[in-house]
């Protein structure tokens, strides 16, 4: 992350948790918000939308990055995940490889409504993964 690291991982944990408001998550009840910083510091946010289909659901994590690389945008320094879990959330196996392949090795940063945050990096979150 850039700059003053601690304070650029709260305002995005903080985006995150906004865009955490706007779930559409009344199929299963568990909110999700996302935020990724792009290579110039500007966040992207997004939200769970689910919807009757339930398979056509879509998780916070690729709402953001589709809202970004919808604009154009092909950098990205980090991302934020809040829940309302006990514990801090990874994001899934999906949103894992999207991100792999459009953010790279960035660092995640899993945080809860409670204030319980865990950072790791997406290498280590998503090991061998599918290149092509
Ligand atoms: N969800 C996310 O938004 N991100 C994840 O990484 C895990 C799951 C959403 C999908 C669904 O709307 C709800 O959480 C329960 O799985």
């Amino acid at each position: 992350m850039s700059g003053a690291p601690g304070n650029q991982e709260d305002r995005l944990v903080e985006a995150a948790a906004a865009y955490r408001r706007n779930a559409v998550s009344n199929r299963s009840g568990f909110s999700v918000g996302a935020a990724i910083e792009d290579g110039n510091g500007r966040i992207w946010g997004g939200c769970n939308v689910e919807n009757s289909t339930y398979g056509l659901t879509v998780c916070a994590e690729r709402v953001a990055i589709w809202k970004a690389l919808s604009e154009g945008i092909r950098s990205f320094r980090a991302v934020a995940v809040v829940t309302g879990a006990d514990e801090p959330t990874p994001p899934c196996g999906a949103c894992r490889q999207i991100l792999w392949e459009f953010a790279g090795d960035v660092p995640v940063v899993m945080a809860t409504e409670g204030g319980k945050r865990k950072r790791l990096q997406l290498a280590a979150l998503f090991p061998e993964p599918f290149d092509f």
